[in-house]
Parts: C-alpha cells; sequence; structure tokens
C-alpha cells in the first residue's frame, strides 16, 4: 500500500513574503520531449521535479534516451534526434498524467516500433477517444478499452500517417499537441484549429526547436518537413501553482506576496484576469522574455472579492485554477458564476462535482451545474473534505482555511506531489497553518 496523506490547515493567518514556486508542469513535459527528439544536447533549468514531468522523464528514458538529472531543477538531455527512439522494453507507465498521455500517444503513433502507455487509477479512466479518434484518421493505429481509456495499445506506422485537417470539437492543448506530434511524422499537411485559443507552449518550444510551425488566425500547421536542433530551456514557475497563493493572499486580510518568475503566457493568464474582475490587487511587475516565453513577478495584496460571472472566453485560459478560484468566489461578495466549463468533469477527478461536495461541508453555498458551478460567497465554515486524489483540489482546500472559521482537514492529499512538491512548506514559509500527517 502507498502512503496516505492529510493535511491539517489552522484557520485564519495572512500570507506574506516573497517565493519562487516550482516550474511550469506543461512546460518541463515539452522540454524532455523535443529535447529527446532533438539533434544534439539540450540543458533545461528550472525543471518541475515532480512526479508527472517525472513520469514524461522516464518514458524517454525507457525509449533509449540519455537523460541526467533532475538535480536542483538542472535536466541535460543528450537528443537522440527525431527518428532515433528505441522501442521500450516496458509498458510506459505515466502515474496520474494525461499530458504525458496524450501527447505521447501522437508522437509514438509515428514511430517504427510497437508501446503501451498506462497509468494511475484517475489516469486510466480519463477519456483518450478525443485523442485516438483524430489519430486514428491520420492512419494511426491504437487500441483503447471499450470505454475508450487507457491502457493505450499502440502499434507503430512509422511512414504510413497522413495529414489530417482538424477542427478540435472542444478546446485542449492536449489535443493540439498530440496531432502537431503526430504531424511531426505525417505525410503532407496536419492542421489543428481550435474553438478557442489554448496554451500555445509547444509551439512556441517547436520554434525555439528550429521546428518550423505555422499559425493562421485559430489554425496551427505542421509537416514532417523538419528537423529539432537542441537549444536551452529556462522553465518559469508556473502560474498554476502562483495561482494558490494569488487567490490566499487575496482572501487573507493583511496579505502581501511577491511571486517571482512566474510565466504569463496570454494563453494562461485567466486567472489573473477573473481575480482583478472580482477585485483583486495584483500588479505585473519586472515583465521579461525567458526563452519564448513571457515571464514576470506577480505582486498580489489583500484586496475583497466580489462575485461575478465569468466570462466564458476566460475559461480555456484558467482551465487548471478554478478549484482554487472556486475558493475566492466562496470568500467574495455576492454570487459568482461559472459556466462553459464542462471540460472540468474529466479532469484529474471531476472537478465540479468534486469541489461542490466539499464546498457544501464547509459551510458554502455550491450549486454544481453540467458546465460550471454557482456559488454565494459568505463565511467558510470547517470539517473534513476528500481530495479524491486530485491535487489541485487538495491544495485549494487547504487555502480555503485562511478564511475558515475552523480547521480543515484535507484527506488524499499524496497526488500533490504530482505538480507542486514542496507545497507545504513553501505555504508555511508563507503563513499558512499546515500540518501533514502521513499514514
Ligand atoms: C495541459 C493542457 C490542459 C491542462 C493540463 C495541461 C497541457 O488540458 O488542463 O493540466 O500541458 O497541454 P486540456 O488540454 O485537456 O484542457
Amino acid at each position: 500500500m502507498s502512503k496516505s496523506i492529510t493535511f491539517k490547515v489552522q484557520p485564519g493567518g495572512t500570507l506574506h513574503g516573497e517565493v519562487r514556486v516550482p516550474g511550469d508542469k506543461s512546460i518541463s513535459h515539452r522540454s524532455i520531449m523535443l529535447g529527446s527528439l532533438a539533434d544534439g544536447t539540450t540543458h533545461v533549468t528550472g525543471f518541475l521535479e515532480a512526479e508527472d514531468a517525472l513520469a514524461t522523464l522516464q518514458a524517454f528514458k525507457d525509449m533509449g534516451v540519455v537523460i541526467e538529472g533532475p538535480e536542483n531543477g538542472q535536466v541535460t538531455i543528450h537528443g537522440v534526434g527525431k527518428h532515433g527512439l528505441k522501442a521500450p522494453a516496458r509498458d510506459l507507465y505515466l502515474g496520474n498524467s494525461g499530458t504525458s498521455m496524450r501527447l505521447l500517444s501522437g508522437l509514438l503513433s509515428g514511430q517504427a516500433f510497437d508501446s503501451v502507455l498506462t497509468g494511475d487509477k484517475s489516469l486510466s479512466g480519463r477519456p483518450m477517444k478525443r485523442v485516438t479518434e483524430p489519430l486514428a484518421a491520420m492512419g494511426a493505429d491504437i487500441k483503447t478499452t471499450e470505454q475508450g481509456t487507457a491502457p493505450l495499445r499502440i502499434f507503430g506506422r512509422a511512414g504510413q500517417l497522413k495529414g489530417i485537417d482538424y477542427t478540435m470539437p472542444m478546446a485542449s492543448a492536449q489535443v493540439k499537441s498530440c496531432l502537431l506530434l503526430a504531424g511531426m511524422y505525417a505525410q503532407g499537411k496536419t492542421s489543428v484549429t481550435e474553438p478557442a485559443p489554448t496554451r500555445d507552449h509547444t509551439e512556441r518550444m517547436l520554434a525555439g526547436f528550429a521546428y518550423p510551425v505555422k499559425r493562421e488566425g485559430n489554425k496551427v500547421i505542421i509537416t514532417a518537413d523538419g528537423q529539432l536542433k537542441a537549444t536551452d530551456i529556462d522553465v518559469p514557475s508556473d502560474i498554476s501553482s502562483a495561482a494558490f497563493f494569488l487567490v490566499g493572499a487575496s482572501i487573507a486580510p493583511g496579505s502581501d506576496v511577491l511571486l517571482k518568475h512566474v510565466g504569463i503566457n496570454p494563453t494562461r493568464t485567466g486567472v489573473v484576469d477573473i481575480l482583478k474582475l472580482m477585485g483583486a490587487n495584483i500588479e505585473i511587475l519586472n515583465q521579461r522574455e525567458v526563452g519564448g516565453e513571457p515571464v514576470a513577478d506577480l505582486h498580489v495584496v489583500y484586496s475583497p472579492l466580489k462575485g461575478i460571472d465569468i466570462p466564458e472566453a476566460l475559461v480555456p485560459l484558467a482551465i487548471d485554477e478554478f478549484p482554487v478560484l472556486f475558493v475566492a468566489a466562496a470568500c467574495a461578495e455576492g454570487q459568482t458564476r461559472l459556466t462553459g466549463a464542462e471540460e472540468l468533469r474529466v479532469k484529474e477527478s471531476d472537478r465540479i462535482q468534486v469541489m461542490a461536495d466539499g464546498l457544501q461541508i464547509l459551510g458554502v453555498s455550491a450549486e454544481p451545474t453540467a458546465d460550471g458551478m454557482i456559488i454565494q460567497g459568505g463565511t467558510i465554515g470547517g470539517g473534513e473534505v476528500i481530495s479524491h486524489g486530485d491535487h489541485r483540489i487538495a491544495m485549494s482546500f487547504a487555502i480555503a482555511a485562511l478564511k475558515a472559521s475552523k480547521s480543515i482537514t484535507i484527506h488524499d492529499c499524496e497526488n500533490v506531489n504530482t505538480s507542486f512538491p514542496g507545497f507545504k512548506i513553501l505555504a508555511q514559509q508563507l503563513g499558512l497553518n499546515i500540518a501533514e500527517e502521513i499514514l
């Protein structure tokens, strides 16, 4: 049996100080993937040493890539070139990581070997047809369970994939990236059209590795005519991890926090825009560009929040931040309404149901809907909630304690290590009264 971690968080407190949260998860995954396929040696700094990104790293080691590190966020990848991956001797186990599984399914469809992708219980329940169907249209051969879930058995079709023009039915950076990676091995042109802008780290990093990729409006186009040239990557801090403290400092009177070196790619900053619409006091300081990604320091000072109707256009730009935004809504004056976010139901957990259940236990009026939630702001009580193995749910309820009247106990917090190792220690440094029980 693996260990079980419970967070116990005492009510109240303020957040104060300066921190650098760990590296961006999306960019860390992609640095390993593209670094492995490049010609030459890629040095990565600021790499996220957390289970999800390490699952990607291990998968590439299993496919014969020599990777040194990570050590203090530094990774050296000895690229094998676009056609240099080797058949793995075992199934590739990707843990909790949807990004690893969906992006790898595209990349592995065009290889000269077969592979099997597996994951933990949560990942094995997540929908994979969103990638296997368009990949099949390109000529890929992937077997899933009857429900369209992992394990994915991929029969490599080197030289046989054909480019398609695909319009995604949902706004998904994982689906877009999967098809772009498959497109690097397909005959002709592959284009992916997105219904709304989603994170564009794959496109930016491909360009950083000198691989031709074109954007025309909401369409991204790639072909197999290109090679990746090794480069150095400085991974900024993850705005999705910074989000916990953006909300924490916004709801706890007297708080004043500086979050250093945070990635502020405009496809990721929905959380800042939504909090500002709610009345948050967030300043974006010292803006700069690091390795093709915009970076800044975020200064957040307590400010009373008010409820809003969240603009649907911001939903894909804040897709991972809704658990903690629901906590902000619970502390705001008036009603907050989220719509157009049905994707939340198929994340690491059903984030609409799990957050509504937990907020109700804490005495908050939270009504789940098919595609969002309606929350009446007010007071937060205390009690015991379950994260259902979802890292962002666990951290969100820990932050809620800043405004709770009694302590909050959160069960099932092991998976915080998938995205934010050291959360407890950083949160303590800033002033959250959080303790951990390991059973
Ligand atoms: C990610 C894309 C998003 C996000 C996930 C990471 C990525 O998923 O929720 O945490 O790195 O491409 P979808 O593309 O499924 O929305």
